[in-house]
């Protein structure tokens, strides 16, 4: 195994081949430029690769009582709540899933990365 530090909005730069499994988690939505560590990692992930997303946002429903806190903390977190960031993995990947926890502050999305051919039929 090789450990590879750098920035995640370069890592096209730092590693090549054709991964297997990409994980971001709570981390893109602390990246500043987050689309393009999204966007570097996906070309980084084999067709038929699995692609996974934890992270964080505000609270909804009664959990939204604790919106305060939470935003304080998120703040000093450096994270962007706003972004939404397992989107990403709902619009890009097939057989995906979605999980929502504790009032909509935890997100995590799985998916895989389709074929180019399946791509195009989409
Ligand atoms: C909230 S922590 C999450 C750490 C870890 N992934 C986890 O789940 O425990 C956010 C991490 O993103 C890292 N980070 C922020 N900007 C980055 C960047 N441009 N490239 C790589 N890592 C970055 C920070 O150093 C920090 O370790």
């Amino acid at each position: 195994m090789t450990l590879s530090v750098g920035d995640a909005a370069q890592v096209g730069t730092l590693v090549h081949g054709d991964f297997d499994t990409v994980l971001f988690t709570y981390s893109l939505s602390v990246i500043a430029d987050w689309r393009a560590a999204w966007q570097q990692a996906w070309a980084l992930v084999r067709p038929g690769g699995r692609v996974a997303v934890a992270d964080t946002s505000l609270p909804i429903g009664p959990w939204s009582l604790l919106s305060p806190l939470a935003r304080l903390a998120l703040l000093s977190g450096g994270v962007d709540a706003s972004r939404q960031v397992w989107q990403q993995v709902l619009t890009d990947t097939e057989h995906t899933t979605h999980r929502v926890m504790t009032g909509g502050h935890v997100h995590v999305a799985a998916g895989t990365k389709p074929s180019t051919t399946a791509r195009v039929a989409r």
